[in-house]
């Protein structure tokens, strides 16, 4: 197989919680681990800019996200772990490929539709009302993201799919008039992270705010846990795992053993409180050594934002070399 090249950003927003672990963290993590791949993860800070006005959450979940990756055990010898804004590339790439970028193809952006669309059902006469040009024109970002390293394979979720269409198209439109500069990238869709529900049983979300957090201490890991919504089934009644959250979120974290163990003994009457019992002994010693590692991390920011200037540095052999050919090839370069 050829060598792939995986890269995929994580958006400065908010602290991570199980659903992004049990989605896209984890999973990248592991991808990290395999010496066939080169993998680059970066903070896309730049990005949070569009949803966050607030200088202060925006530093702070940058420390957050880099330390929640770092305390999970992604290795930052074998993948390049960087912030976006360390980037400044990045950022002339983006310009250069707006002038590649039809604006109807950003006109059919979905996080721009959507904010039009509800405009027009609150009867706004301006349908552009509140929204930035960082929103319209984030996708364009994104593809400089994913160009600028010639990711051949790019995890994301569901929501993510449209933008790495646009990017494909930027990127053979330039390709068009330039030679075979860019690679074309394919996304490699994240099935599991569209379906962890959360204690309500909708999807694990912030916006929701029915999420479990990571890293919290043991005693509030069972309190969330004890909150999951069950039915009203009685100890010994069995209970069906078909529509069960509680066990949907089990499923994600346990081995296959664990969750067929844990499968029959719902089927056997096990009561909700001693499943809810079991979850929280399975996950809090899951991360029980990653939580200690995190608070570690948190208290050290100097110390993950070397790691990060270091990435960034590797990151710029492959970007400052890059770019310097992209402007020559569309005639922005020293003159002589
Ligand atoms: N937009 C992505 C999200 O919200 C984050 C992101 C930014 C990204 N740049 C990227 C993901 C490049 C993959 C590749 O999830």
């Amino acid at each position: 197989m050829d060598r792939r090249t995986i890269l995929t950003g994580i958006t400065t927003t908010g602290t991570p919680h199980l659903g992004n672990y049990t989605g896209a963290i984890n999973q990248a993590i592991q991808s990290s681990k395999n010496e066939e791949h080169n993998s680059f993860f970066f903070l896309a800070d730049y990005h949070s800019l569009i949803k966050n006005k607030n200088p202060e959450e925006i530093r702070q979940s940058s420390l957050e996200v880099a330390a929640t990756w770092i305390a999970l055990g992604l290795d930052t010898k074998k993948t390049v772990f960087y912030r976006q804004s360390d980037i400044p590339e990045i950022l002339e790439l983006n310009w250069i490929l707006n002038n590649f970028t039809a604006k109807g193809l950003m006109n059919r952006a979905h996080a721009y539709k959507s904010a039009v669309n509800e405009n027009k059902s609150n009867n706004d006469s301006e349908p552009d009302k509140g929204i930035t040009m960082g929103l319209f024109s984030y996708p364009v970002l994104m593809a400089a993201d994913i160009l600028m390293f010639k990711a051949s394979h790019v995890p994301v979720g569901q929501d993510q799919i449209q933008h790495l269409e646009m990017t494909r198209d930027i990127a053979q439109r330039f390709n068009h008039l330039h030679g075979e500069i860019f690679v074309i990238p394919e996304a490699i869709l994240n099935k599991k992270s569209s379906v962890l529900p959360g204690l309500d049983g909708r999807k694990m979300s912030k916006s929701y705010n029915n999420f479990i957090p990571l890293f919290c201490s043991s005693d509030d890991l069972r309190k969330f846990v004890m909150k999951i919504k069950t039915n009203s089934l009685e100890p010994g009644e069995p209970k069906s795992t078909d529509d069960s959250h509680l066990y949907d979120i089990y499923k994600a974290v346990g081995t296959n053993d664990q969750t067929n163990s844990f499968k029959n003994k719902l089927h056997e009457g096990l009561a909700w409180g001693d499943a809810k019992e079991e979850l929280f002994e399975l996950l809090d010693s899951l991360l029980s050594d990653s939580r200690n590692e995190y608070y570690r991390l948190i208290k050290d920011p100097s110390h993950l934002n070397s790691l990060l200037l270091n990435g960034a540095q590797r990151a710029r052999e492959l970007s400052v070399p890059f770019l310097s050919k992209i402007r020559q090839l569309v005639g922005i370069g020293s003159l002589s």
